[in-house]
């Protein structure tokens, strides 16, 4: 059975991206076709300026809305990614045989690193060597595949050259993993600026649907959709993006086609009102769901209890192999 991991980072509320990209075919598919983990990725998260009690809320938050969401314990390993030790140590090993030059191109590292100088800070290591360590949650587990949004297509890219090199000098040890995405969502924008991604991190309210949201804050942000000049309704990212970002959530809501979608449309404020509803009916479970999941918080602990052991296993032999590999000496 092929192998699936795939991670989330608490640094915000979950949105409405991150389920589309993401979440949905966690759960739709891979918990169903693979061996799958999925990982609540708190590392990640401090590699930017954080607050300690909110991370470890957020942290909480991210599992019990990934198991509101439709991850079963039955059939995958849901989990946080500091609770196990393999991640860190591999980590190490892997910054090893990746260079600062791939770690300086990577395109979030230099978005993430002028906001953070734009703010007056100073940007943190661990954001630099941030996708050693993704590419350290990946190659651990032997996955073959990483079902991501688009953004993390580059950083995945680089776990491929890393597992390449490392077996290329140190002898087959990682399984060299690909990406999976949606046909359709695989990059949802801010509703307020629809040439930039939605993403957790924005303060950017109006722009993001949370998960979280009541429905009257998700029908508000959507009717107040910026949308593009012209009145027709087109499927066409370069020309009109906030209408053909509308279109995909309604297809992803819906399922077909966006092009398909647009034909069926005359006017912004229809589609939006459409669009509308689809989201809210599609979060109704999913709130309804961590409601009932946050009343049984020892339900929710046990579960990542569980699924830190089971990862733990699970990568532990991987990395001792990865640390014999690369010269280091057994402990006896
Ligand atoms: P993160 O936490 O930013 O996002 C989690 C997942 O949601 C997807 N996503 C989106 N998809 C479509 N449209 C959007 N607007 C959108 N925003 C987010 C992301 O592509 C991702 O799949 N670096 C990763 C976390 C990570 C990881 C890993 C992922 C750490 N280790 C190992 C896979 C495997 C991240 O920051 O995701």
């Amino acid at each position: 059975m092929k192998r699936v991991f795939s991670g989330i980072k608490p640094t915000g509320h979950l949105t409405l991206g991150n389920y589309l990209g993401a979440m949905r075919r966690w759960n739709t598919v891979d918990q169903h076709e693979a061996d799958a983990l999925f990982c609540v990725v708190d590392l990640h998260a401090l590699t930017v300026d954080h607050d300690p009690g909110r991370v470890r809320r957020l942290s909480r938050q991210a599992a019990t809305l990934l198991l509101a969401a439709g991850l079963d314990p039955q059939l995958c390993t849901v989990f946080v990614q500091s609770h196990v030790d393999e991640h860190a140590r591999l980590s190490y090993l892997l910054e090893c045989v990746a260079t600062d030059g791939e770690m300086r191109r990577m395109i979030q590292y230099k978005e993430k690193a002028a906001a953070e100088r734009a703010r007056g800070g100073s940007v943190r290591l661990s954001l630099l060597t941030y996708p050693v360590l993704m590419a350290a949650d990946i190659l651990a587990y032997g996955t073959d595949e990483v079902p991501v949004g688009d953004d993390q297509t580059q950083h995945v890219e680089l776990t491929r050259d890393v597992a390449v090199r490392f077996n290329q000098r140190y002898g087959r040890t990682f399984v060299v993993p690909r990406t999976t995405h949606p046909e359709v969502a695989a990059r949802v924008m801010n509703l307020q600026d629809p040439t930039s991604k939605m993403g957790k991190s924005d303060d950017v309210g109006p722009g993001v649907v949370y998960l979280l949201d009541e429905p009257e804050a998700v029908r508000k942000k959507i009717m107040r959709a910026v949308t593009d000049s012209g009145s027709e309704v087109v499927h066409d990212r370069e020309a009109r993006p906030g209408v053909s970002n509308l279109l995909e959530i309604l297809a992803a809501c819906e399922g077909g086609n966006p092009k398909d979608l647009a034909g069926v449309y005359e006017t912004y404020g229809s589609l939006k009102k459409d669009t509308a509803e689809a989201v809210v009916e599609l979060l109704r479970p999913v709130q309804q769901k961590h409601k009932e999941l946050c009343a049984d918080p020892a339900y929710v602990e046990g579960v990542l209890r569980e699924g830190a052991e089971k990862a733990r296993e699970m990568a532990r032999p991987r990395v001792d192999a990865a640390y014999r590999a690369i010269g280091l000496l057994p402990a006896g």
